[in-house]
């Protein structure tokens, strides 16, 4: 039997339960994607369209999802992506994800630009989680940060490399969410609206950026001041020299994410990299940028032999872990996925998201006559 509630089978059900629960300004910024939304369409689309052919007259009785990935044990080859400002998605959410993440053994990735300070979560995970770092235009900050990271714990560093430049997110702009971030009446009004978001806002306290607020002026105390001060932080294009200065300083496993092109990814692995996320940043940053998982195979054939191949953007269901796992990824990730699940049902609705992955994927890989997660290969395709 499933260990989800049933009333919420699907990540879609989350989505419009959370729809109902989030401001709207913090929905827009969840949900929205660049330009006219075309390759946040295009993820979506692309995954749908990835057949796999069943295979039966097969024993299935023993059916494990469980993965390796950088010599641990996943239970399953999924994983929570890094989301920033996660604590105005959702007041609280990174914790009860980072949680339930670490009670069902899949690794959830904190964003520098998050919410709860590094120190906290890798205390609560026991070092399990990941942290995803944009780099600094003042290196300093960096070099703290990777301090940081490594006396915590952490083992795995993700350096997102597709943030060049901001994006012009047009919800975003219409709902008012626009830099320095500040109060008007209308995100009160939206506010007001949801009480449940309210509630977990008194008891989590306004969101803050944990984990930079230390390298901020001392003046700097709001959330809008800090935002804008967060956005001028992140270095314009990360380049191969910082990626080499950060494999000089990072000791752990390190992946780059944001990957589109076989020769990006051939530099990364050149560069040391242990694993790349080949990713679209779920649609939030190039309009025209091709389904992630249209990039896989060409990126998968140029460094899967060298280095984990991994994909995000746009999976909602067990179905599409194992279109990607089928096309050559070793692990996958969404983000959307688990924060709907924490707007829609709290502390519990990150446990249902992963166990509605958990469900999907058991069931899929049954339907394509595998026994393990391992021999799911392109014979499925
Ligand atoms: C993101 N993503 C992201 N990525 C990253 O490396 N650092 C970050 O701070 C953020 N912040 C962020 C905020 C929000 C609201 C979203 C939706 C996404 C991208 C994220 O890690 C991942 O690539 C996408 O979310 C994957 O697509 P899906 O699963 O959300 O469709």
């Amino acid at each position: 039997m499933p260990a989800y509630d049933n009333r919420y089978p699907s990540i879609f059900d989350l989505e419009s339960r959370a729809c109902r629960r989030i401001p709207r300004f913090a929905l827009d910024y969840l949900c929205g994607g660049i330009g006219n939304e075309v390759g946040l369409r295009q993820n979506r689309l692309a995954l749908d369209a990835v057949k796999l052919v069943p295979r039966y007259l097969r024993d299935i009785s023993t059916c494990d999802i469980s993965t390796s990935l950088f010599g641990e044990h996943y239970a399953m080859p999924i994983g929570i992506a890094p989301v920033g400002l996660a604590g105005m998605i959702w007041p609280g959410a990174e914790l009860m994800l980072a949680r339930a993440a670490q009670q069902a053994q899949i690794p959830f990735v904190l964003s520098m630009v998050g919410t709860t300070a590094l120190e906290t979560i890798a205390e609560q995970t026991e070092g399990q989680a990941w942290f995803q770092l944009y780099p600094t235009a003042d290196w300093g900050i960096t070099e703290d940060l990777i301090g940081r990271v490594s006396t915590c714990g952490y083992r795995v560093l993700v350096v997102t490399v597709d943030v060049p430049i901001g994006a012009k997110r047009e919800r975003e702009l219409r709902s008012g969410l626009t830099l320095p971030l500040k109060l008007t009446p209308r995100t009160v009004f939206d506010s007001l609206l949801c009480p449940h978001w309210l509630m977990a806002l008194l008891r989590n306290g306004l969101p803050r950026f944990d984990s930079l607020s230390r390298y901020a002026p001392p003046d700097m105390t709001t959330l809008g001041a800090m935002a804008t001060y967060v956005s001028e932080l992140v270095v314009k294009g990360v380049t191969q020299e910082h990626l080499h200065r950060i494999r000089e300083l990072w000791d752990g496993k390190l992946v780059i994410k944001g990957v589109l092109r076989a020769e990006d990814a051939i530099s990364a692995c050149d560069l040391g990299a242990d694993g790349i996320v080949v990713s679209n940043h779920g649609g939030r940053q190039m309009d025209a940028a091709p389904a992630s998982i249209e990039a896989l195979a060409a990126i998968v054939e140029a460094v899967g032999e060298r280095c984990a191949v991994m994909l995000d953007s746009g999976v909602r269901c067990g179905t599409d872990v194992l279109r990607a796992i089928a096309t050559g990824a070793v692990f996958v990730f969404s983000g959307r996925s688990f924060y709907y699940g924490a707007g829609a049902l709290g502390e519990r609705g990150g446990r249902q998201a992963i166990e509605i992955f958990r469900d999907e994927i058991t069931r899929g890989l049954a339907q394509l006559g595998c026994t393990e997660m391992s021999k799911l290969d392109k014979g499925s395709l």
